[in-house]
């Protein structure tokens, strides 16, 4: 139960350039598909480096794309990780795939390539080997193994090196979640860019914010014309309006959207050095609390983008309880994540149960996504952790 909020779980970090280019959309008669979408989508071409950047109105739906133009269907296996929200895991589901969850390493909570690595061979080799990473559904050898699909949890990029020489050796694709790691790096490489596409998301508490929206970057020019064809109704290069050559969705990214995302793409190191900023005084003031572990970051390869603050709690604290004690102190605060193979929708497909990905569960179990935006104040920081302390103390 939260009592009255006094500080927000997240706020997106607005000023008067981001609603004057809002504005300025709206006194032109252009409301979707004008000189926005292509100026946001160039500034993430020019970011990441690569030659397309697809906008699009959700995440979710950037990753779908990808699922679509990897020609992932009905029956074809993707391994991905249980330690996500669940978007990852649902755009298989979309079109009927099945996702091969393999658990996470217990520090980052990111998917673990040595599980990855067993699993790929299992599959390679058939039969029981196989099933086994299938617990509790009845794969047979029309599934087929096409991607892995990692995700960069709460801004620090998966281990994609030994993932994309896995990928290449057994020619599968590698879809890259980024929607949560925005501006980080890996081995000074960056998130999103590191597989055949990756996707970026701008909810409002991710590091920039387009209100809703995405964007799929990649190198690959077919998938990219299959993606802005899919984005857009099915229409190919060449269709009329009322001439749809695939069976598309609308995805497309609007004007206003894209006009507040372009601006805030232009203070993205602001941003991101702000909510480094904020990531310093919580790891600072909670170093002094028993029983509460900061958020783990791979030293020699990561350059965090912070995307949420997830603390975990030792053994025997009750993150339950805590997180209640938050919200009546006006402090609200999410456990993060709850397991997506025990998403009553995904037990029920699929039958999984507790006890199957025991990392996932523990931390699932022990993680509490505390208030974190880059707006947050010092004094905001302190009275959160204050809090904490008297709650635990
Ligand atoms: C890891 C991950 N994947 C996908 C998404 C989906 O993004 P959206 O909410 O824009 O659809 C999110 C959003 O929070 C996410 O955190």
């Amino acid at each position: 139960m939260v009592s009255k909020i006094t500080v927000p779980m997240s706020s997106p970090d607005l000023t008067d350039a981001e609603r004057e280019a809002v504005a300025a959309v709206l006194r032109t008669p252009n409301l979707s598909m004008g000189g926005e979408i292509l100026a946001f989508e160039e500034a993430f071409r020019q970011f990441t480096g690569l030659r397309h950047a697809i906008g699009v109105n959700s995440g979710t739906a950037g990753l779908h794309l990808c699922v679509r133009a990897a020609y992932i269907g009905e029956g074809d296996l993707v391994i991905t990780t249980p330690f996500s929200f669940v978007a990852s895991a649902n755009v298989l589901l979309f079109e009927r795939a099945v996702p091969v969850f393999v658990d996470v390493d217990p520090l980052t909570g990111n998917i673990d390539p040595v599980l990855v690595q067993q699993a790929v061979q299992a599959f390679a080799q058939g039969g029981k080997a196989a099933r086994q990473w299938l617990p509790h559904y009845g794969a047979n050898e029309k599934n087929r193994l096409k991607a892995i699909l990692p995700v960069d949890v709460f801004g620090q990029p998966s281990d994609i090196d030994p993932l994309y020489e896995i990928a290449q050796q057994y020619g599968l694709k590698l879809i890259e979640d980024s929607c949560e790691s925005l501006g980080a790096s890996y081995k000074d490489r960056k998130a999103g860019t590191l597989g055949d596409c990756g996707v970026f998301a701008f909810y409002p508490n991710k590091q920039i914010t387009t209100g809703e929206g995405g964007v799929v970057v990649t190198n690959d020019d077919q998938a990219a014309a299959m993606m802005r064809a899919l984005r857009n109704q099915g229409r190919a290069p060449g269709d009329t309006w009322l001439q749809h050559t695939y069976l598309g969705y609308n995805y497309r990214l609007d004007e206003m959207s894209a006009a507040l995302g372009r601006v805030q793409m232009q203070r993205l190191d602001e941003l991101l050095q702000k909510r480094g900023r904020v990531a310093a005084w919580y790891n600072q003031r909670l170093a002094a609390i028993p029983g509460v572990q900061v958020p783990q970051v791979v030293p020699q390869t990561t350059r965090m983008s912070w995307f949420v603050y997830v603390v975990r709690f030792a053994p025997g604290i009750d993150r339950d309880k805590v997180a209640q004690a938050l919200g009546e102190r006006g402090i609200p605060a999410r456990p993060y994540f709850i397991p997506i193979h025990l998403q009553p929708y995904m037990v029920e497909r699929f039958g999984y149960r507790e006890g199957d990905f025991p990392i996932t569960e523990d931390l699932g179990r022990r993680g509490l996504s505390l208030p974190f935006s880059s707006v947050m104040s010092q004094a905001q920081v302190e009275q959160v952790c204050q809090a904490l302390q008297d709650i635990i103390g």
